[in-house]
């Protein structure tokens, strides 16, 4: 198959969807490579990287005409939808839920699209969105600890504190993914760490891997308002899958909160869980409200794209090579995980809730596939 490496032309974004490395396991699988010039330089991967892994660098027009697969990070962008054609398939984050004009964008080219977010394994977990919670996560207290920093802003605590004198005190809001690892991080930093949750099992679990070393609490109104109070560093990271965050920090509660005290919100992607969290970017990521500093950064992992660039890659190269191996509907037919991903197929939705959140028509995959021809 002829796979394409799209350069990524959204602000701020440094991300690349294959590695040379990725490159070479293609090339070495019988595949045609094609890298758009100036793709991975972002992410430190020069293009002489990509053609010694046996990539061919070629100019933009070239990789969107010429690939049939192409691989991207960001959904694409305005400029790029004329660049959608029929027999091309998209691999890329496309959130296109919460983006009506992509969303007609992709039917009305005759695209397949796969999302990365939507991949779906049988037990329920989301592969492609586990490392870029684990980044985020592992970010939330290195920002925390900077914008504690008096010339910051901040309160002007140390969080590991020094022989003789307490560390800060971080309270992480939901203990999945992104809170597991903002906790394994803060406690590195010596901080001392509460996690509140409010999900029996997963406090078992965090109980059993982390026992000793943070505070577990379940997780409510009185409980939050409580242990805010105490905290010097907040990190929002709850998850209701498919809802909004919930607003589980009221203004009121922050009032009650220490002065120049830092919360991170990096649920803020789904609206955030504090009632005053608003999306930020890399370039002005913090404001203050009721004397706390808010970091909202909708896209953390952007800030680390060397990081962030191998660990999305580690995860979505497996399903790259399938696609690339057993063609799009081959691999698609075979792997549930891959199938749940598909959200576009040559004009029809087939993902249920992006179909519904439009108003669209919705088209069962197996039904689509049926009449596919890619
Ligand atoms: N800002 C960014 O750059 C960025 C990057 C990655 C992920 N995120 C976001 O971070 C959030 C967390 O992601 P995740 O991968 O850790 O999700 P996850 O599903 O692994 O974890 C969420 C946890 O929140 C818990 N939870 C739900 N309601 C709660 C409540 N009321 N109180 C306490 N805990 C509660 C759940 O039980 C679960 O354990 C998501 O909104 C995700 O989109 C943001």
């Amino acid at each position: 198959m002829r796979v394409g490496v799209a350069r990524e032309i959204k602000p701020q974004e440094y991300r690349v969807a294959l590695t040379p490395a990725g490159a070479r396991e293609l090339v070495q699988r019988g595949h045609e490579v094609l890298v758009e010039a100036s793709a991975g330089v972002g992410s430190a991967f020069p293009d002489e990287a990509y053609e010694r892994a046996g990539a061919s660098v070629v100019s933009v027009d070239e990789v969107w005409s010429r690939a049939e697969l192409l691989l991207k990070v960001k959904e694409p962008i305005e400029p790029e939808y004329t660049r959608l054609r029929p027999g091309l398939t998209l691999f890329t984050y496309l959130h296109i839920a919460a983006d009506e004009p992509l969303t007609r964008a992709l039917v009305e080219s005759g695209v397949t699209a796969i999302a990365y977010e939507t991949v779906e394994t049988p037990d329920g977990a989301l592969p492609l969105l586990a490392p870029m919670s684990e980044i985020a996560g592992r970010l939330a207290p290195q920002a925390g600890a900077h914008y504690l920093e008096k010339p910051k802003g901040g309160r002007g605590i140390l969080l590991g504190g020094v022989a003789g004198v307490a560390p800060g005190r971080v309270l992480v809001i939901g203990g999945g993914m992104v809170g597991y690892n903002a906790a394994v991080i803060a406690i590195g930093m010596g901080a001392q760490v509460t996690i509140l949750e409010r999900s029996v099992d997963r406090m078992r679990y965090l109980e059993q891997i982390m026992s000793g070393r943070v505070t577990l609490l379940m997780s409510s109104s009185l409980q939050i308002e409580e242990s805010l109070k105490e905290a010097d560093l907040v990190i929002g990271a709850v998850l209701i899958p498919g809802a909004l965050a919930p607003k589980l920090i009221t203004r009121d509660m922050l009032r009650a909160m220490k002065d120049a005290s830092v919360l991170v919100d990096v649920a803020i992607d789904q609206g955030g869980c504090a009632e005053t969290s608003r999306p930020t970017t890399h370039d002005d990521p913090v404001y203050e409200v009721e004397g706390v500093i808010h970091y909202c950064v909708a896209n953390m992992p952007g800030a680390v794209p060397i990081t962030s660039t191998r660990g999305l890659t580690n995860v979505t190269l497996p399903y790259a090579e399938e696609l690339a191996d057993h063609g799009v509907l081959g691999a698609i037919r075979r792997d549930p995980a891959l199938a749940r991903g598909v959200n576009v197929v040559e004009g029809k939705i087939t993902y249920e809730a992006v179909a519904d959140a439009h108003g669209l028509g919705y088209t069962p995959l197996d039904d689509a596939l049926a009449t596919a021809v890619a």
